[in-house]
């Protein structure tokens, strides 16, 4: 199965997740980026174009991570001052250590088990984990074309993601880390829910 076209062109990426989230495009990323302090450390998993780290927390001074599949997408974090790994986040092997380990908007990818990645998260921050994940999206619309678009382009190279959270799923699955968590709440005009845990 081969990536879809929105994973392997970060500027397709960008325009189409600009399309999607409209005027709550930087609110999604401001969400996380008002969570990490001034030279922190964090790792970021699925990080895609790493968009968090180049638009929103490199004027922080954070030490920055971030770990994608797609090595088109790694290769541009060091030359923006960060460090990439390619890094296949199904793989049970532990995670670098930082204070923060964030996921955005890639959740869905570890459906039907995404137990096992937020546990290796865990245990790899010091401080927080970090999870915004949308809740409203393309992918699960009612409307079958557009569905199938959606699932489509966001294809990671494993197969085609019929599966995307709905605000209930996403709360069901969290209850389970209830005492660890410290923080959730919508964000992003509400297409995504933002779930903070204590390491
Ligand atoms: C929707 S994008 C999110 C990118 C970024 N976090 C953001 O919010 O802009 C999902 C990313 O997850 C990556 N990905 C999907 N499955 C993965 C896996 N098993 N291991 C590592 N990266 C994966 C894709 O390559 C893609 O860059």
């Amino acid at each position: 199965m081969r990536t879809s076209l929105i994973y392997r062109n970060a500027t397709v990426y960008e325009l189409l997740m600009r399309a999607l989230y409209g005027r709550y495009y930087s609110a999604r990323y401001r969400a996380v980026e008002e969570l990490v302090p001034e030279g922190a450390s964090v790792v970021d998993l699925c990080c895609g174009p790493a968009t968090l780290y180049t638009r929103y927390l490199r004027h922080k001074s954070v030490d920055y991570t971030g770990l994608d599949r797609n090595d088109g997408f790694v290769a541009k974090i060091g030359k923006a001052g960060g460090r990439g790994e390619v890094w296949n986040l199904h793989a049970d092997i532990p995670l670098p250590e930082a204070d923060y380990l964030v996921m955005q908007a890639s959740l869905y990818h570890f459906l039907p088990e995404p137990g096992p990645v937020i546990d290796r998260m865990l245990a790899a921050a010091r401080k927080q984990v970090i999870i915004a994940e949308p809740v409203r999206n393309v992918a699960s619309s009612q409307n079958r074309v557009l569905a199938a678009l959606g699932q489509r382009f966001t294809a990671a190279g494993d197969g085609v993601q019929a599966h995307r959270f709905t605000e209930e799923t996403l709360d069901e699955f969290f209850r389970a880390y209830a005492p660890r968590v410290v923080r959730q709440s919508l964000i992003a005009g509400g297409r995504e829910k933002l779930y903070v845990l204590s390491a």
